[in-house]
């Protein structure tokens, strides 16, 4: 055993050497496509940068004389002299992290996203001449170049599952959420497409909208709560997106009363707290499924305790919620809770 310890440590040395070494040519020759005069972006060495770039260079009207052509990084108060409108960058949290979080400063700001712009500001927004698009637009970008951009910086954390998650899968961008230059959120906080994170997923999940009007729900309307509590948009472990291996261990961070373990214990509250309960609103009072007592006779067959008038005089005609009596439904640790009634 030992030994097959150390021979597949080797290859695993041996093969990470291999990876990383083309990974610094991968980086060399990125780096030559690029401009030499100055350093590199993280962003100009993502492929789309030179694809974006490809229209403008391989046209037929182009001599092998332009090909030569190199943009060239001019900063951004040179941008700004003709965008004035952006201005606000300034407050963007990306001018403002830049140079603690990455080392670069407001002059490369602009450029580490759009690429280098001498090209584009010498055609001074004809869009006629070629060179005007050679700066990179990611609103003409598809869903994965845009990915690919922001992804060179926030590839890690909240983003981990972002591959292969559903709205990765159902091709939808970072900018299906966000904005760089537009965010709606109240001081660009979290740089939101709209104003809060629930108007930002019902662009699309226009059902849940009408869900959380019911009259049961938990406080998200009341801006106490978000979509982002129990969903992790970028993609996640568990199922349907949430941050929680499961729906039980989802609803049991924050109401960890109803975590156990019971002496006692109802088996359909362990296996999954929506044999009962809706998360997003509904009809009955406690977000519950069904009205009592017709949720428990779901399982429960009605003969043990009749609830339809036929029986005369019985107690459970008075008292048809069923937890009147089973009030610990959720479990018991009293020695007599067998029932649930204490
Ligand atoms: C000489 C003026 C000028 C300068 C300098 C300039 N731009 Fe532009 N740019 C324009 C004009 C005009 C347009 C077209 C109108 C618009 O979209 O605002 C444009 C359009 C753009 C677009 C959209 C391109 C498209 O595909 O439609 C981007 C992105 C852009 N500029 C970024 C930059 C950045 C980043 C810089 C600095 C590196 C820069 N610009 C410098 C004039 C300029
Ligand atoms: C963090 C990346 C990033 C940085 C830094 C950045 N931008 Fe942008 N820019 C984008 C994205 C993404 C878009 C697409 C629209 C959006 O998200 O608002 C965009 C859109 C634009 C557009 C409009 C394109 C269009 O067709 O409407 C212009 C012009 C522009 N940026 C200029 C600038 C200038 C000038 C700066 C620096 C002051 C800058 N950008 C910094 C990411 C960036
Ligand atoms: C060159 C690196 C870089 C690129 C490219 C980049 N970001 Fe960022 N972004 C940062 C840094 C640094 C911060 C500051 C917070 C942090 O350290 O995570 C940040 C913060 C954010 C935040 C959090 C805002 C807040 O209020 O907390 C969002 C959202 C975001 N970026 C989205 C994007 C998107 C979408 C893109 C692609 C269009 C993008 N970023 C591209 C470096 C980058
Ligand atoms: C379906 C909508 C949606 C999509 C698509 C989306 N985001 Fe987000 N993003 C959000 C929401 C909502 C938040 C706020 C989460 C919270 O409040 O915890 C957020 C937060 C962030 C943050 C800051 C908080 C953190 O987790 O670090 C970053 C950075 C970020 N997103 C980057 C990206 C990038 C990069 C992409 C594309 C790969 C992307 N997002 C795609 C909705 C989205
Ligand atoms: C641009 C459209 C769009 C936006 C915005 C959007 N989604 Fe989605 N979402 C989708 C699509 C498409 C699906 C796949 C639906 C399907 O397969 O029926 C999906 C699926 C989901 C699922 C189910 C995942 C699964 O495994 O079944 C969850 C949960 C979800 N989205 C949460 C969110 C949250 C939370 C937000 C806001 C932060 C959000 N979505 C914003 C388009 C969007
Ligand atoms: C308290 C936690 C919680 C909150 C808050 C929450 N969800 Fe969910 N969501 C869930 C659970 C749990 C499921 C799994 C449902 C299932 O398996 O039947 C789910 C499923 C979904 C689904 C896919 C299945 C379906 O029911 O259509 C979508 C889409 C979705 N949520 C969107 C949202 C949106 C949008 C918000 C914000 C308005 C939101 N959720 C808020 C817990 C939550
Ligand atoms: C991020 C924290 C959080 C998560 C996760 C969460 N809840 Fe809640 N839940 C709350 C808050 C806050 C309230 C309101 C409590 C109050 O008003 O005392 C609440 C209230 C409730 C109520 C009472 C509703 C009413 O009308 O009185 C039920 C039932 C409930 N949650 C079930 C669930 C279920 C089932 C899950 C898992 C799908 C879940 N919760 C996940 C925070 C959460
Ligand atoms: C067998 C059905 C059933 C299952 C399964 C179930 N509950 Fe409940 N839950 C109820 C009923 C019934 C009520 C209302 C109790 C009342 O009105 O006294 C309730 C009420 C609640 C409440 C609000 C009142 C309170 O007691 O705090 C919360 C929170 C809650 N349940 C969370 C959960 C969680 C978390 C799970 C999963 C671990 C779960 N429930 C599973 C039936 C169920
Ligand atoms: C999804 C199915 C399901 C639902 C809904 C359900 N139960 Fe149960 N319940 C069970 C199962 C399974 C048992 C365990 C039966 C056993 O051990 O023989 C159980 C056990 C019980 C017991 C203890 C009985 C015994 O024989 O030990 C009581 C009391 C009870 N449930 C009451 C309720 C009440 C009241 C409701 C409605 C609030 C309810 N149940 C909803 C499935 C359900
Ligand atoms: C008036 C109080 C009361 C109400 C209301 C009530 N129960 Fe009971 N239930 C009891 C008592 C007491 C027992 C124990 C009977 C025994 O030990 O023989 C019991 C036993 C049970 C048992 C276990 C049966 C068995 O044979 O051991 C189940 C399951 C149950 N109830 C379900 C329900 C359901 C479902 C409802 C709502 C339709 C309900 N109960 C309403 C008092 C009540």
């Amino acid at each position: 055993m030992k030994r097959h310890g150390h021979w597949i440590a080797t290859i695993l040395v041996l093969s990470s050497v291999f990876a990383l070494s083309r990974l610094w040519e991968r980086g060399l020759s990125a780096q030559e496509s690029g401009s030499k005069k100055k350093g590199q972006t993280p962003a100009a060495s993502v492929p789309s940068a030179q694809e974006s770039a490809k229209p403008a260079e391989t046209s037929a009207a182009q001599s092998v004389a332009s090909s030569e052509k190199q943009a060239e990084y001019i900063g951004a108060e040179t941008c700004l002299s003709c965008h004035a409108n952006r201005e606000g960058f300034k407050q963007n949290i990306h001018a403002k992290a830049f140079p603690h979080a990455k080392g670069i400063d407001f002059p490369r700001s602009c450029e580490t996203c759009h690429g280098p712009g001498s090209l584009h500001a010498t055609a001074g927004g004809d869009r006629n001449n070629p060179d005007f698009f050679t700066i990179r637009n990611p609103k003409r970008f598809s869903s994965k170049e845009v990915a690919n951009l922001c992804l060179e910086c926030h590839k890690g954390g909240g983003r981990f599952h972002w591959e292969g998650s559903v709205h990765e899968s159902r091709d939808l961008s970072c900018l299906s959420c966000h904005s760089m230059h537009e965010a709606k959120s109240p001081g660009g906080k979290l740089l939101l497409a709209k104003a809060t994170v629930m108007d930002t997923c019902f662009q699309c999940h226009n059902m849940k909208k009408a869900q959380l009007q019911r009259s049961s729900h938990m406080p998200l309307r009341e801006g106490k709560m978000t979509c982002a509590d129990c969903h992790n948009p970028h993609g996640s472990m568990g199922p349907t997106l949430l941050k929680q291996a499961s729906v039980n261990e989802n609803c049991l961070s924050c109401h960890s009363e109803k975590k156990g373990p019971f002496l006692w214990e109802h088996p359909p509250v362990r296996e999954n707290c929506l044999n009962c309960h809706q998360p997003h609103g509904s009809q009955h009072d406690k977000l519950l499924k069904a009205k009592r007592p017709r949720l428990c006779q779901q399982c429960h067959i009605e003969a043990q305790h009749p609830t339809s008038a036929s029986t005369p005089g019985n107690l459970h005609l008075a008292a048809r919620s069923c937890t009147e009596c089973h009030s610990q439904i959720h479990g018991s640790n009293h020695p007599s809770g067998v029932r649930f009634q204490r």
